[in-house]
């Protein structure tokens, strides 16, 4: 491969470990051949599955190759194109995706079928971190098979994927609950959900958000709505793990119509759906997330911007599991 004279920075680990095996390399900046381009990135949106890779979590399924880049998500502006590229050309504002863990970076090179054109109203921040959890809540809200004038209750409504799902889910006309701590409510609210504090009783008080118990209301469940379990649930998008799917079950939500994007076991003992990026990761998929930005009908709520070589700030803070939207780099 061929490489251009400068070197740039990138986010790199050399082993699996905390946020301490993360650093800043200068790598060589590769010329792009064929069907692909060089993007120079503008930010680049972080993700809790990377941070399990990192620790050695995923090494069964998902092995890092050391020395390891970091990354999937990014947006940016193409500074050379491959030979064969035909659709794009230097200068193009572009939102993308590489496979290859590599978007933390001041450069990603990617095969130019894995980029669309930056619509004029989605920022840079907010095109930057579309990509994983865009696509996941895409694939989440449609393996639910979520229909207008249904209810759906979304875990970890607040967080990346689960405000996204959120707003897919209202702009469908279904009713939203949301499950999120107090701090969120606004949010969810602002976001015409209906909030709901998790932990101790939220079984309860799920039902009662969705219209009341059968039991609660002085009817039989069916006259009421209800399904078996006496809630008025239709489906249940569980973005993290930890018994949501227990409850989903609890709640008499058919297991057709839950969808985990995290709890792999809960999903194989109940037979419930685990659709999320792998199915919903596609250039097709982020440009409609882009275009219902751009229209003003989606918000990516960017929690905070760190700065590249702040890369374990960031980790440290998206570690801690309670952001609102999204964390993002720009180099
Ligand atoms: N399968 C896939 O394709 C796929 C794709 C993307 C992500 N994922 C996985 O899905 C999960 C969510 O990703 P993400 O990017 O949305 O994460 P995230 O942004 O870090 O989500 C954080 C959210 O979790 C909530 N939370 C914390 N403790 C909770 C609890 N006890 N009960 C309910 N919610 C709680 C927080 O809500 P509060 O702040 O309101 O407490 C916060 O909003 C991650 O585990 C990620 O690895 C899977």
């Amino acid at each position: 491969m061929e490489t251009l004279k400068k070197k740039a920075r990138a986010v790199k680990f050399d082993k699996y470990g905390g946020i301490d095996v993360l650093h800043i390399d200068e790598v060589p900046v590769p010329i792009p051949e064929e069907d692909k381009v060089l993007v120079r990135v503008k930010a680049a949106g972080i993700n809790p599955g990377e941070a399990a890779i990192r620790q050695g979590y995923m090494d069964k399924q998902w092995p890092a190759h050391f020395p390891s880049g970091q990354g999937s998500d990014f947006a940016g502006v193409i500074e050379r194109v491959g030979d064969k590229v035909d659709k794009f050309k230097v200068g193009d504002e572009v939102i993308g995706f590489t496979d290859d863990r590599a978007s933390q970076a001041e450069y990603v090179t990617v095969d130019a079928n894995h980029i669309i054109r930056r619509p004029s109203h989605v920022s840079w921040e907010q095109a930057g971190a579309l990509f994983v959890v865009g696509t996941t809540a895409y694939a989440a809200i449609r393996a639910v098979g979520l229909k207008k004038g249904e209810t759906l209750v979304v875990s970890g409504a607040a967080g990346g994927v689960g405000s996204i799902v959120v707003q897919l889910a209202r702009n469908l006309g279904a009713r939203v609950i949301g499950l999120a701590s107090k701090s969120n409510h606004e949010w969810i609210t602002r976001h015409g959900g209906i909030p709901v504090t998790y932990g101790e009783g939220i079984t309860e008080r799920i039902k009662a958000a969705a219209g009341g118990t059968s039991s609660a209301a002085g009817g039989t469940a069916a006259a009421l709505g209800a399904n078996a379990a006496g809630s008025r649930i239709d489906a249940f998008i569980d973005t993290y793990g930890h018994g949501y799917v227990d409850i989903a079950v609890a709640l008499g939500v058919k297991p057709e119509r839950i969808d985990t994007i995290i709890d792999f076991e809960a999903a194989h003992k109940h037979h419930v759906k685990m659709e999320g990026n792998a199915e919903g990761g596609k250039a097709s998929v982020l440009a409609e997330l882009a275009n219902l930005i751009d229209k003003g009908r989606l918000e990516i709520p960017i929690a905070r911007i760190y700065n590249l070589n702040d890369v374990r700030d960031a980790y440290q803070e998206l570690e801690k599991r309670h952001t609102h939207g999204k964390i993002v780099l720009v180099p």
